[in-house]
């Protein structure tokens, strides 16, 4: 089995491969693209076979290929001319395809740059399934601030609903910046009154506050792009 996610960054794409990975109790084999590029120089591909092995001796596995594009970006967005990534591409596939099969191995790989990665690899049947993590819309948006202020004081007057209808285009991770923001903005105001660290609450005005400071890292036109991304995406594999 394997899956492709792609979607904005901060969306929750690690996120998710983590939890799939607690909650299965498989074995995690985590690979970061550029860390394999920058620590195997010049023989990536050995690397690929070594992950797919040791996969395969700790089975159930997940291996997860974090930031995929950095390992195989397409033609046009390769830095090297060795044919480096020719060979990790062809590594991969041919470890996908599996001439020894993938027992209980699960592959899943993440990008936030599915428009720069190798076609090769979307090509249908490649992988066996595409996911998009799109930006989280209102509901997601509550979700995600009650996850980020359930340790948080807070005071009645914070209307995380507001807040969600407010932060149309921040991801998971501005989100939690938001939070993190209006927790300091409220110790700071606190400090400076009391001349010393006080415990607080956080109040809605620091989360108006938190706002202003924290914008959100996608623009409607961005949210717009990754949707057609992933639209012709599917078009491609489906
Ligand atoms: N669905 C979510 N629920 C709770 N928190 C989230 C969610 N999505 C994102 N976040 C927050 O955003 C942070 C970043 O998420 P994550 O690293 O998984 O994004 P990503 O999609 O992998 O981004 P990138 O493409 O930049 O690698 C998380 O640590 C988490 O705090
Ligand atoms: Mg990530």
């Amino acid at each position: 089995m394997t899956l492709l996610m792609r979607g904005p960054p901060g969306t929750g794409k690690t996120l998710l491969a983590k939890a799939a990975a607690t909650e299965s109790g498989a074995n995690f084999i985590a690979v970061r693209g550029p860390e394999i590029l920058s620590k195997w120089v010049g023989e990536s591909e050995k690397a690929i076979r070594q992950i797919f092995r040791r996969a395969r001796q700790v089975a159930p596995a997940i291996i997860f290929f974090d930031e995929i594009d950095a390992i195989a970006p397409a033609r046009g967005f390769r830095h090297d001319t060795s044919g480096v990534t020719d060979r990790i591409v062809n590594q991969l596939l041919t470890e996908m395809d599996g001439i020894e099969p993938l027992t209980n191995v699960v592959v899943i790989a993440a990008t936030n740059r599915p428009d720069i990665l190798d076609p090769a690899l979307l090509r249908p049947g490649r992988f066996d399934r595409l996911i998009y993590v799109p930006p989280p819309d209102k509901k997601a948006r509550l979700e995600i601030l009650r996850i980020h202020t359930r340790k948080m004081p807070l005071a009645d007057d914070v209307d995380l609903e507001k807040i969600a209808e407010m932060t149309e285009g921040y991801t998971g991770a501005d989100l939690e910046a938001v939070a993190r923001e209006a927790a300091m903005i409220a110790l700071r105001e606190a400090f400076k009154k009391h001349g010393k660290p006080q415990a607080v609450e956080v109040h809605m005005e620091h989360f108006l506050k938190a706002l202003k400071a924290i914008q959100p890292s996608l623009t409607p036109e961005d949210v717009r792009r990754y949707e057609r991304i992933a639209r012709e995406l599917k078009r491609m594999v489906l």
